[in-house]
């Protein structure tokens, strides 16, 4: 198994239908419905058609500790798929809107992170999300929000229903963040066309795009990022479960990606929903022919140049 670096993982995505009951339990509140519907095969009509499950289900998690169980059991999870390093995107607004304080969602999911350090060896840090649906002014006050904690975020991220949020929609609240000294990342080309992928990086001064499939639908796109070497957080089981690529995971377009020189690396999203692991990835990848075998070392190396490490830290895992 190669050392790998996870940089695309919602963790709320990875909250699986036995922990939500064991959370419901623990908190005194009904299993949520949509518990139920996590384990189908067939695909999502949409983003949004997940979406919809994925907020509901996030009913349960209500302290501190839950935060911290949740991003703990991903991390074991996680170390047991190869993942060395881990940025993980947390939806801060989506715990708030409930009445979480969001010192709980932090100081929770940053403990397990130390845990994680301590007992597998892992990196990690938390990139904090805005969620576009709720617009700019919402994503300003979150930011605000959460900067009393500056120490203990990497970087601000964008997702939630692509289209009809284009990335210009939050060019002040990236200035601030990047004002703070916060790495930027942002989900861009999944749903929404090239343009959302120029904006991401022309206006949000985005680092890497997250997804960024229909970037290949721009020739002038796919030459810019080539040459600037912006890596793309691939994320093929959820593209087939959302329909943002065909069917056939064996047409994904991460071989033309490579092919292009591109540097994609290989990720989850949203794991508990979309059918598996990084890990899980990699091996459905290879069984389809996607890629080869002997590809599977440059897709880990791609994660690791891609993570916000330092330098020495990525070259000790390259
Ligand atoms: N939030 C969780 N998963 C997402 C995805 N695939 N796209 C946009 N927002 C998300
Ligand atoms: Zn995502």
């Amino acid at each position: 198994m190669w050392p790998t670096a996870e940089l695309h993982v919602h963790i709320e995505g990875t909250l699986e239908a036995d922990l939500i009951e064991e959370l419901a339990a623990r908190n005194g509140l009904p299993v949520p419905e949509g518990a139920a519907l996590m384990a189908r095969t067939e695909p999502y009509r949409d983003l949004q058609d997940f979406l919809d499950l994925y907020y509901a289900n996030l009913a349960v998690l209500r302290t501190r500790a839950d935060f911290h169980d949740l991003g703990a059991r991903y991390l074991a999870r996680a170390a047991a798929a190869g993942v060395r390093h881990a940025e993980i995107f947390v939806d801060p607004q989506s715990h708030t809107e409930r009445g979480v304080p969001v010192e709980d969602v932090l100081l929770g999911l940053s403990s397990a992170l130390a845990d994680a350090r301590a007992e597998h060896g892992m990196s990690g840090g938390l990139i904090v999300c805005f969620l576009r649906h709720l617009g700019p002014d919402a994503a300003m006050a979150a930011l605000e929000e959460v900067l009393p904690h500056r120490e203990l975020l990497l970087g601000v991220g964008l997702d939630s229903s692509e289209v009809g949020y284009p990335p210009a929609l939050f060019r002040d609240v990236y200035e601030r963040a990047a004002a703070e000294g916060l790495r930027r990342v942002a989900h861009a080309g999944e749903e929404g066309g090239p343009d959302y992928v120029w904006e991401a990086l022309d206006i949000l001064g985005a680092e890497r795009i997250d997804h960024g499939n229909r970037a290949l639908e721009d020739v002038e796109l796919v030459a810019h990022l080539r040459e600037t070497r912006t890596p793309l957080t691939v994320c093929p089981l959820s593209n087939v479960a959302l329909r943002t690529s065909g069917p056939d995971l064996a047409d994904h377009p991460l071989a033309v990606m490579l092919d292009e020189g591109l540097v994609a690396s290989v990720h989850s999203d949203d794991p508990a929903y979309f059918g598996g692991y990084v890990d899980d990835a990699v091996t459905a990848l290879v069984a389809a022919g996607t890629v080869t075998p002997d590809q599977l070392g440059v897709l880990a190396a791609n994660s690791i140049v891609s993570s916000f490490l330092p330098d020495g830290a990525k070259a000790a895992l390259l």
